[in-house]
């Protein structure tokens, strides 16, 4: 087959799906995301049978965009496309220079953007294996991310910026353990942590994890401290709360 009837079959197959979604779901967002290459790669991941079609649009966000994506058995993922046009590459070379896992760092920014999207299913793997709760990853391929979908039925898990816990001093310990745990066994700072990029499922889910660094990163401590900050500043509007010094918070968390 050529690659141009690949892509139109593709093509066909996405829209057929699509169809199948709730009309009022964000079309336009689907329509014109994706580029050529884009859609080679999800036809080889519905070929290789990691998915049967890709559903609506979650988030459009500042690197990606993420959709629905189910499986031949109808399981529900949560696939995060980054995009490459926009992509900022200096940006992303300030989190990948540093790292001893990427030590050729590539110049093209598609490339970078590989490297990204590879980044992230690499720092929630080490994050899972340290009990850190976060989506589990299932696959990566060039710019796409598939991974554990977060919420009840299709129904995404709200950020915890817009679902204040009832037992606030429950729900920092929780991630207070996870910071720890992320330091200290996955040996990661995650270096965009706040209240965005945590969602509200069963407890707290870390999320959005590509910029995170390794100990090595010559910013890990400083990013560290601005995660703390974040998350303590966060907490503070909740009355009665016990919170921990950001002192003794980096100590705590940097003890091994
Ligand atoms: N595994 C998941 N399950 C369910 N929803 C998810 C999942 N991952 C991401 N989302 C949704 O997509 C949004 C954006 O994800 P993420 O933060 O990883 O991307 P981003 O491009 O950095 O976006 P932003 O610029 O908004 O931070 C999340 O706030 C959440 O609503
Ligand atoms: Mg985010």
């Amino acid at each position: 087959m050529g690659t141009d009837e690949k892509i139109e079959r593709l093509e066909r197959k996405i829209d057929k799906r699509r169809i199948r979604e709730k009309r009022s779901e964000d079309q336009s967002a689907i329509e014109g995301t994706f580029d050529t290459a884009t859609i080679m790669i999800l036809y080889e991941l519905i070929n290789k049978h990691v998915l049967d079609y890709l559903g609506g649009v979650i988030s459009t966000g500042k690197e990606a965009n993420v959709y629905k994506g189910f499986g031949e058995d109808g399981e529900i993922y949560a696939v995060k496309i980054y995009r490459i046009k926009t992509a900022d590459a200096n940006f992303m070379k300030q989190y990948i220079i540093g790292d001893p896992r990427f030590k050729r760092v590539r110049k093209k920014t598609h490339d970078l953007v590989y490297t990204w999207a590879e980044k992230e299913f690499k720092n929630l793997k080490r994050a899972h294996s340290a009990g850190v709760r976060v989506p589990n990853p299932i696959h990566v391929k060039k710019n796409i991310l598939v991974m554990e979908f977060i919420g009840e039925g299709d129904i995404s898990a709200p950020r915890l910026k817009d679902s204040p816990p009832k037992k606030p001093q429950m729900v920092f310990n929780k991630i207070y353990s996870y910071m720890k745990g992320l330091y200290q066994k996955a040996r990661l700072v995650h270096a965009d942590l706040s209240e965005y990029n945590i969602l509200m499922w069963k407890g707290p889910v870390i999320i959005d994890i590509s910029q995170a660094v390794t100990l090595e990163h010559p910013n890990a401590e400083e990013f560290l401290l601005r995660d703390i900050q974040n998350i303590l500043k966060y907490f503070n509007q909740f009355k009665g709360i016990k919170l921990p010094t950001l002192k003794k918070a980096y100590k705590e968390i940097t003890k091994v």
